[in-house]
């Protein structure tokens, strides 16, 4: 039976699955969730087998908030024999197809962590029998339908494939970012991640660059600051709590200790507004859409905490929030939501006016 398989952080099961078997309705595809709990894979098993290729190109995965990556099964769990792996895999394949790359991967828990030096060993033999064959494109030809090899252990593979157009480019969709050692606080890979995710790199020269000015509320100790100064950007650091040293050294930083909901800037000159306050998801909202619509910034970037039930509906009424607010201005803009790898309980959001604010 096809499936739809999604990857997702554990834990966030239910809200992965509610959320295609709602984005796929829409598209009239339909069909039945089987969540593997903890393990942050979800499997939508469709009604019809053909419509799983038509729903992954017609939803873009950057529409999904909580999967960080997808594909359409081409086999159930196969059971693989101890010796020639790579000839099972390929015999179960059939050889209509040529894939343009080979995605080893497991589920991103403990017990997958432990697979993924054996994927890395198999995945070698794997390319090469595949190529042989013509079943996978010679290397970097990067056009074309990506083949996943997900394991549950050395003997449980599940095949398919996602687009190439439409899919992540990261193992699993996630990326591994190095932490840098002068960041003052973990944190700082959140923002890292979020810049790398939402802000298409050839962009960067004009939407994230030096000599821009930035709002961080909720600033301290620094780690999203950190992100902006690296960048070359002035930053305005607000927070009662007190910023790293480091980088107010950098005579870039100007900390303010006063209510993030409070602060306005004196200027309309600040490109960038990111907020990583603890505060209820809807207060933060309206707060960023306030910003947006005033012109006091051009871009925001800012995380809402997720609650511990009902996650799923508590974001949708958040960005509805944000939606309608801008909707009722009619200005046109652009907001996208992801539950990224390095967030746990909040989701990130990326919103800005794609018109002049009212
Ligand atoms: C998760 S921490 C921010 C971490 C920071 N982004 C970093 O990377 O180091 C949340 C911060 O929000 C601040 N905060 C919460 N409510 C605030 C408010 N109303 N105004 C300003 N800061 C606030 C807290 O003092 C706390 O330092």
């Amino acid at each position: 039976m096809t499936a739809i398989v999604l990857y997702c952080r554990p834990g966030f099961e239910k809200e992965c699955g509610a959320e295609i078997q709602e984005k796929a309705a829409w598209n009239e595809i339909y069909g039945y969730l089987q969540l593997k709990k903890n393990q942050g894979i979800v499997y939508f098993h469709l009604n019809n087998a053909d419509e799983g290729e038509i729903l992954i190109a017609k939803l873009p995965l950057k529409r999904l908030i909580f999967a960080r990556q997808w594909f359409v099964s081409l086999t159930d769990t196969i059971e693989l024999p101890e010796y020639n792996r790579v000839e099972a895999i390929i015999e179960h394949l059939g050889q209509e197809w040529q894939y343009a790359d080979l995605r080893m991967e497991t589920p991103d828990t403990n017990d997958g962590k432990a697979l993924s030096k054996f994927c890395r060993k198999l995945g070698v033999p794997l390319r090469q029998g595949l190529r042989s064959k013509k079943m996978l494109a010679p290397k970097g030809q990067h056009d074309g339908a990506v083949l996943h090899a997900l394991f549950f252990s050395g003997s449980e593979v599940i095949l398919g494939y996602s687009l190439g157009t439409n899919t992540s480019p990261h193992l699993m969709g996630i990326p591994r970012l190095k932490f840098p050692s002068q960041a003052p606080s973990r944190s700082t890979l959140k923002l890292d991640e979020a810049f790398l995710y939402f802000i298409p790199k050839d962009e960067w020269p004009t939407r994230l660059t030096s000599g821009m000015n930035a709002v961080d509320l909720g600033a301290a100790p620094g780690g999203w600051t950190y992100q902006l100064v690296r960048r070359g950007m002035m930053v305005t650091s607000i927070d009662n709590g007190p910023m790293a040293e480091s980088l107010m050294d950098t005579g870039q930083v100007k900390h303010r200790m006063i209510d993030g909901f409070k602060y306005t800037p004196a200027k309309q000159n600040v490109y960038w507004l990111v907020c990583d306050m603890i505060e209820k998801p809807q207060r933060v909202a309206k707060l960023m859409a306030e910003w947006l619509l005033r012109g006091d910034c051009k871009e925001a970037m800012f995380n809402l905490k997720l609650p511990m039930k009902g996650r799923y509906q508590q974001v949708q009424d958040d960005l509805q929030l944000i939606k309608d607010m801008l909707s009722e201005h009619q200005v046109k803009y652009e907001l996208y939501a992801k539950h990224l790898y390095y967030d746990r309980e909040e989701i990130t959001v990326h919103a800005r006016l794609l018109s002049p604010p009212p």
